[in-house]
């Protein structure tokens, strides 16, 4: 077969449509999709000034009225209905013209991004940066599955076949799909999963995350506004025990759930003891993220690359780093490059557009974490413990282990684990991944193209990235989710996905 590695190493254009189709026989929409990464700007400084303003004045209302209104049962309960009533109608209307409301909806996020990048930084605890990529990423999504949706759904396939009658494979909605989803990608998951549902036919009730219900209020008017019918698309704000009452409804058709494994695991044994039809669930969840860097890497790029993908967005990313595992070798002078980088990263306020590393998301999520550098302090030896500033901030902490094994739970903040390995002991490091038993991201660098090729072939892990940092995957280009306990596929932003949400028809006519 083709080495990975020679493919990784061809020009991008290359690797795009062709190598696509092989695998999934569907072409890229590269004709109607570009990622925002190559077509945006940054923010000027008219908008900023703007931005300031607005967050300033998004913050003095959160502090006038706190609290978002928890949906009630009844409230609940009527919207599951409202939903079963909407999805009929939603379902038959063309994928054409459900592709122009999504990419409408690009649209008006593209208009009102200076007030969104305000919700994410007042709400969300983002940086400028972390704000910008997100706003992107959502318009992303909208575009991508409109595209995407239109060649899917815009047509039944028509079956090859020697039985003399014609064959046709539609796909259609299933009916009301709940869609759940996390804090730390308030705009972007949020919008993600809704809009794919929303492509596949579904009517979608939607329930954010309780800490970010401001966000997701804007983003269901938006989509209302694009066009999506209000019976359509429905929002349910609240807790995990109003998440838990949606998806043990018997009406529903379908969820979509990112967040903690825990929770994954009990949405799906409800899902298993529920009245009513069996319905799929779609589950995005954590990891315990590793690096290998091996003696050939270039010290500088890891440098780089690791304090990226370990304390960019504070560490609050799935798809962090979170075990970084060296060789014995130049672990010394790597680790010593990574805390000094480390070090001179910008804590505190996210509104100030300096910043690269704003608050984690509540007092309770600095409580763990503080606890946690609590025991590593005990446990491990310390190469970087920084000083974070009042409030709800954590520095980025660096620990080594004498045993990936100490880790046991995936750590949601800035904090690094590193581990030292023996270059004839990589079998060893890999065995300690995979018996993390999540498969989310990996990074690996090194220069020698056979240990790629080995840990790629080795590992099960959802997004590999080489020679790079291994976070911030691009909707449609770097489809994202993993395997085991991250998740159960398919990937969001990926060829795949929508067909997940949907079910099939086999029309056969006597001709
Ligand atoms: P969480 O699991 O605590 O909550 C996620 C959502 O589930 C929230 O809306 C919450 O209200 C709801 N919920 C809680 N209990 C529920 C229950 N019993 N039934 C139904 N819904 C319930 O996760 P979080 O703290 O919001 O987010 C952080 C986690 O999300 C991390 O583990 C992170 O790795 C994961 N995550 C994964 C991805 C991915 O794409 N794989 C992306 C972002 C975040
Ligand atoms: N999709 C997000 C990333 O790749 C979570 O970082």
């Amino acid at each position: 077969r083709v080495s990975i590695v020679d493919l990784l190493r061809r020009p991008a254009e290359i690797i795009g449509a062709d190598n696509n189709a092989a695998h999934s026989g569907i072409p890229l929409p590269v004709d109607l999709y570009r990622p925002q990464r190559e077509n945006s700007h940054g923010v000027e400084l008219g908008e900023r000034k703007a931005l300031q303003t607005l967050t300033s004045a998004i913050a003095a209302e959160r502090k006038a009225s706190p609290a978002i209104n928890t949906s009630t049962a009844e409230q609940t309960n009527a919207v599951i209905t409202a939903a079963q009533r909407g999805f009929k109608a939603w379902n038959g209307t063309p994928a054409a013209q459900r592709a122009a409301i999504l990419d409408k909806a690009a649209d008006l996020l593209e208009q009102r991004r200076a007030h969104f990048l305000a919700l994410l930084q007042s709400e969300g605890g983002k940086t400028l940066d972390d704000a910008l990529s997100e706003v992107r990423e959502a318009i992303d999504f909208c575009r991508y599955y409109a595209a995407l949706g239109q060649q899917l759904f815009g047509k039944g396939e028509t079956m090859p076949g020697p039985t003399g009658e014609s064959n046709v494979l539609e796909l259609r909605g299933r009916g009301a799909f709940v869609a759940i989803s996390p804090w730390n990608f308030p705009l972007a998951i949020f919008l993600g999963q809704i809009t794919a549902a929303l492509m596949a036919g579904n009517a979608v009730i939607a329930k954010p995350a309780e800490l970010t219900p401001r966000i997701a209020a804007e983003a269901i008017v938006l989509l209302h506004q694009a066009g999506v019918p209000e019976t359509a698309l429905h929002l349910v704000q609240g807790d995990g025990a109003v998440g838990a009452a949606l998806v043990s409804h018997p009406a529903i058709a379908g969820v979509v759930f990112t967040g903690s494994t825990e929770v994954a695991r009990s949405i799906h044994r409800t899902l298993a003891a529920k009245d009513g039809p069996i319905v799929p669930l779609i589950a995005e969840t954590g990891g315990i993220n590793a690096m290998v860097v091996d003696a050939t890497a270039l010290p500088e790029q890891v440098a780089d690359d690791v304090v990226t993908s370990a304390f960019r967005s504070a560490g609050q990313r799935c798809s962090a780093l979170r075990l970084l595992f060296v060789q014995d070798d130049v672990a010394d002078r790597m680790i010593e490059m990574i805390a000094g980088a480390a070090r001179e990263l910008k804590i505190g306020d996210p509104s100030e557009p300096s910043t690269q590393i704003g608050p984690v998301i509540d007092a309770e999520a600095k409580q763990r974490l503080d606890a946690h550098i609590a025991r590593m302090k005990q446990e491990a030896r310390v190469h970087l413990a920084a000083e974070a500033p009042a409030g709800n901030f954590v520095a980025p902490h660096i620990f080594e282990l004498s045993a990936a094994s100490q880790l046991t739970e995936e750590v949601f903040g800035p904090i690094l684990h590193v581990v030292r390995y023996r270059a004839e002991r990589l079998g060893d490091v890999l065995a300690a991944i995979e018996a993390t038993g999540f498969g989310l991201t990996l990074g690996i660098h090194s220069r020698i193209d056979d240990t790629i090729e080995h840990v790629i072939d080795r590992l099960q892990v959802g997004n590999i990235y080489v020679n790079r940092n291994m976070i911030g995957a691009v909707v449609g280009v770097q489809p994202f989710g993993g395997s085991g306990l991250s998740g159960t596929g398919p990937k969001a932003g990926g060829p795949h996905y929508l067909t997940r949400f949907a079910t099939e028809q086999t029309i056969t006519i006597n001709t």
